[in-house]
């Protein structure tokens, strides 16, 4: 097997950006020793394309679990050994998830309601949560339209209450999905770098990359408002899903 150039793709936050700075410090160790280079990560060029940024984190996996585990094997048992937890340790990552609209009784609980149901039903590691921009409903259930709906689709929703977005949920989530651009410029001037901006995404640019298409407000709407949000939230937790399942190696 030809790995004269290795492209060790890094995963998202901080944290998991210096595991892959570890293993790439692993496998420099036995650079002399086969003689190939190995390049170094690129955090950032990998976070400027946000749509492919977990395809992308998802393929750096694939390069590490099917390259590393039987490449290094002769050249250095202790270091295999490493590689092999770090690859254990990668397989079993838990993704937190983070819900964000503006009153965190309609949109964002409803994304909150989906993708719990779905981690429920797949067996997946992910913590969900969600949260508004604005604390005029801090401790209430969701809108009693948004809970019927997601009642009629077999997503209950009524156990969640509402709280408000706080800069210490960019240190709690990996993820932040916002429902439209207003949610994106409130979120985002609670940044405190590019490591807290780079998190936060317009949920649509799941299932409709690049578009920047938003989840409209169905508050002063009919209910026909709320069916339309659940199906777009439906879509696009499917896929986020999908996502998980694939970095995680279930898929
Ligand atoms: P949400 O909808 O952001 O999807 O929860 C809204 C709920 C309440 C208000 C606005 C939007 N409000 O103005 O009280």
């Amino acid at each position: 097997m030809n790995l004269k150039s290795i492209h060790v793709a890094p995963f998202y936050t901080p944290k998991k950006i210096e595991s892959v700075k570890s293993l790439c410090n692993l496998l420099r160790l036995t650079q002399h020793k086969c003689g190939h280079h190995l390049e170094q990560p690129q955090p950032k060029k990998i976070c400027e394309n946000q749509s492919n940024l977990w395809t992308n984190q998802a393929s750096a996996q694939k390069i590490i679990c099917e390259n590393l585990r039987n490449l290094w094997t002769p050249i250095c048992a202790i270091t295999t050994k490493k590689i092999n937890t770090f690859v254990e340790h990668l397989n079993t990552i838990e993704m937190k998830v983070l819900m964000v609209c503006l009153g965190n009784i309609c949109r964002s609980p409803m994304a909150d309601g989906l993708l719990r149901k779905k981690v429920k039903e797949e067996g997946l590691s992910v913590e969900v949560d969600s949260a508004g921009t604005g604390d005029w409903h801090v401790g209430q259930a969701p809108d009693d339209r948004m809970r019927e709906t997601g009642k009629q689709f077999g997503v209950p929703i009524d156990d969640l209450r509402g709280r408000q977005f706080e800069t210490s949920d960019f240190d709690r989530f990996d993820r932040i999905y916002v429902m439209d651009q207003s949610n994106y410029k409130n979120v985002v001037a609670l940044a405190r770098n590019n490591d807290d901006r780079d998190k936060v995404e317009l949920i649509l640019n799941v299932s409709q990359p690049g578009k920047d298409l938003e989840v409209p407000d169905p508050y002063f709407g009919g209910d026909e408002g709320f069916k339309n949000v659940f199906k777009m939230l439906d879509e696009a937790t499917d896929i986020i899903i999908d996502e998980i399942k694939t970095i995680n190696g279930k898929s």
